[in-house]
């Protein structure tokens, strides 16, 4: 186990500092509800106007009930980082794990679902996450139907396709959204949760902070929502349910997992990570990606700013996630991490880093209802 100092220890850690649920008022000139008519929906999540935090009890939690897990955490699908190994033991520990499917051919893909379903203790789930505008999406849709993989997750694009041909086989499909838009969008397409992405996650990002823009799709929708975007501890839990998520979805923590196969020098490079470590390369393409800074980031830095061809950015982009994952290259390899690497001090088993989040929270829910 790797430990290093505490980045966070002069910031206060303590639980008693907690102030979350004070129930929040909504403004009267509600611009998300007074946009179309979920008023309705508005006040039946939030009766009375005061806001409740969901539960974090499975037995009580829309998400855990949807997915069967015992908490509701999901193992945010990570293009070359979420394997079967990852998957199967953050499934295994309680969570949802999620198999990356990337740009990963069919056959591999095909390899690591077999993978995951052989590591996977009985009776637990697990999940796919297809990056829409992925060359291989289609091919990897037809993997997730031809395997039964439960519950189907998509990234970056419109997902109306894949829930018409998912929904009818009962997949669970939870497209991860970046707007209150795109969560209509995908509630009315029959989506049953949905993910609010923040900016603050790792990957490829919206432009929408995690505190604004999950309230505001919470409100907007009536599925369950799930928060993603700088959880990493039991605090961001709290935070993200009294945002009105009734879940989570954590990728950067789960990069420093025992179970996690990437390079160390990756899992030491978020260890090491401050709070601003990580930049935010190809806006100029139009498909921001946040990571930690190396010389890779400084060099796209470097074209973005002498506004370079886009070719030459595509270029100087390819092959640099496998580059981090498998060879280690922490100068020139594209080390994917959200801002909350920060605030990630060491390598546990996934079940620890489970557990801890929500212990966590549950110590800082009983200070706040004492
Ligand atoms: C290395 C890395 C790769 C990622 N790849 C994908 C991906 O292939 N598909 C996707 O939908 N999201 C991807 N994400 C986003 C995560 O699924 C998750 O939503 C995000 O990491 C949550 O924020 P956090 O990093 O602050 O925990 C990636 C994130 C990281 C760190």
């Amino acid at each position: 186990m790797v430990q290093t100092q505490d980045k966070s220890a002069t910031q206060g850690t303590s639980t008693a500092q907690a102030s979350a649920e004070t129930p929040a008022r909504p403004s009267t000139q509600d611009k998300s509800t007074a946009q179309d008519s979920s008023t309705a929906q508005a006040s039946a999540k939030t009766p009375g106007h005061a806001w409740t935090i969901a539960s974090l009890k499975r037995e009580d939690n829309r998400i855990c009930r949807l997915l069967g897990t015992e908490y509701p955490i999901i193992q945010g699908g990570m293009a070359w980082v979420a394997n079967a190994e990852l998957a199967s033991a953050v499934s295994n520990a309680g969570g949802l794990g999620i198999i990356a499917a990337a740009a990963t051919p069919p056959d591999i893909l095909e390899q690591e679902i077999l993978k995951a379903k052989s590591l996977l203790k009985p009776g637990k789930p697990f999940g796919l996450n297809i990056m829409l505008m992925s060359p291989t999406a289609e091919a990897a849709l037809e993997v997730a139907v031809k395997h039964k993989v439960p519950v189907v997750t998509t990234g970056a694009g419109s997902p109306g396709k894949f829930l018409e041909r998912l929904k009818p086989l009962g997949t669970i499909v939870i497209p991860v959204v970046a707007s209150v838009t795109q969560a209509r969008r995908v509630e009315k397409q029959g989506a049953d949760a949905v993910i609010a992405e923040g900016m603050e996650a790792g990957g490829h990002i919206g432009e929408l902070t995690t505190m604004v823009l999950t309230p505001q799709i919470s409100q907007a929708v009536k599925i369950p929502v799930v928060c993603a975007g700088g959880v990493a501890d039991g605090r961001g839990i709290v935070a993200a349910f009294a945002l009105g998520a009734e879940g989570v979805q954590v990728g950067t923590r789960f990069i420093c997992c025992e179970e996690c196969t990437v390079h160390p020098n990756y899992k030491k490079a978020v260890i090491d990570a401050r709070d601003r470590s990580t930049a935010i390369t190809g806006q100029s393409l139009g498909h921001p990606v946040r990571c930690l800074r190396n010389k890779l980031t400084a060099e796209f830095e470097r074209l973005e700013h002498d506004n370079a061809p886009a070719s030459e950015i595509e270029a100087l982009g390819t092959g640099k996630l496998r580059a981090a994952v498998v060879d280690g290259d922490t100068e020139w390899g594209s080390l994917m991490s959200g801002q909350s690497a920060a605030m990630v001090n060491d390598i546990l088993p996934a079940r620890d880093i489970i557990t801890r989040m929500f212990s966590e929270a549950e110590a800082i829910l009983a200070g706040v209802r004492a």
